[in-house]
């Protein structure tokens, strides 16, 4: 199914969650290989964007099959998003979101992420200039379900009123971090209470899980974040295509996609992460996860995958 965000329409609706750590441009693009409607970066500090340095560049560089792309910001002074998504870096994407569910301590202690949430006001004012900043683009908000009770009907009513062109709700409330199971039917109320397109979020590790959180709360995409880690195929599996996986092949896409943008070091460690929770669990998972941390080419690396 499509899903249209302002003036965009995505090939499909499912989409890939930001992830910080783990949503780099070589993931992306696989995630993107097997059909995920949207990528997003990991959440990016408004503050950053308009000094040049090597690491906003890493998160910022996009493949060219990231068409449309999606850039998200996080802060808390509508001010420095105001200059943010003025930022040169940022002109290259096609949707701009806004980060109002990290739960992170570090995060919250600054008044951004899910705190946003307990101060309703600064997040529309938040949202009013981005959009003012981001011409035609569209400006999407993700959300948890509230600070320590469910608030998000309202909240996401408050950010559509502000001008936000889709919300993104995570089924879980800040207090909860990631414990428990996301809650759809509180998806399914935040849904009710808006008017632009409603993604869902939270839990999804397969094709029925995406079925059914479509079913329960009546959302007009969804996001998956986790269930792609080591399992970038549910994007084929929810569109219904029969897909047979290569992990070999789809690492060395990986690198591949990596190594045409980032320096070999940089590669390295982007990779690392990824081919380590790729056989968590598996025997033998302790001596391939020294291996792959000792590693320090791509050459090292293309080894061990072959190894798969
Ligand atoms: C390692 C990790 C990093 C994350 N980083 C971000 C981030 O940068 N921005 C964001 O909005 N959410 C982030 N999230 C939250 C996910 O996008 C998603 O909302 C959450 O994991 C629930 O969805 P899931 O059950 O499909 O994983 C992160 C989650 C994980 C596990």
């Amino acid at each position: 199914m499509a899903l249209t965000i302002g003036n965009i329409t995505l090939s499909h609706d499912a989409v890939l969650g930001p992830m910080a750590g783990v949503s780099d441009l070589g993931f992306r693009s696989l995630a993107r290989s097997y059909g995920a409607g949207l990528t997003y970066t990991e959440m990016i500090s408004v503050c950053g964007l308009n000094y040049r340095n090597k690491q906003t560049e890493i998160l910022t560089t996009v493949a060219p099959c990231e068409t449309p792309c999606a850039v998200q910001l996080f802060g808390h002074d509508p001010e420095d998003f105001a200059k943010g998504v003025r930022a040169e870096v940022i002109d290259k994407f096609d949707i701009i979101d806004i980060n109002m569910g990290c739960p992170v301590q570090k995060v919250v202690s600054r008044g951004e992420g899910s705190a946003l949430m307990k101060d309703p006001s600064r997040a529309a004012d938040i949202v009013r200039a981005v959009k003012e900043g981001a011409g035609s683009r569209p400006v999407t908000v993700k959300i948890r379900l509230g600070w320590d009770r469910l608030t998000a009907p309202e909240f996401a009513l408050a950010m559509e009123r502000a001008g936000a062109d889709m919300v993104t709700v995570h089924g879980r409330t800040r207090t909860q971090f990631y414990q428990g199971s996301a809650d759809w039917d509180a998806i399914a109320e935040v849904k009710r209470a808006v008017n632009i397109p409603l993604v869902a979020n939270g839990d999804v590790k397969s094709a029925d899980d995406y079925r059914r959180i479509k079913e329960v709360t009546a959302c007009d995409g969804v996001m998956i974040a986790r269930g792609a880690i080591g399992h970038t195929s549910i994007f084929a599996e929810v569109r219904g295509a029969d897909v047979e996986v290569d992990l070999k092949k789809d690492f060395l896409f990986q690198m591949d996609m990596l190594s045409k943008t980032y320096s070999d070091h940089v590669v390295c460690n982007l990779l690392k992460p990824h081919l380590i929770s790729a056989v968590s669990g598996r025997a033998g998972a302790k001596e391939y996860r020294l291996k792959v941390g000792a590693a320090k080419t791509t050459e090292e690396i293309k080894a061990i995958i072959m190894t798969l």
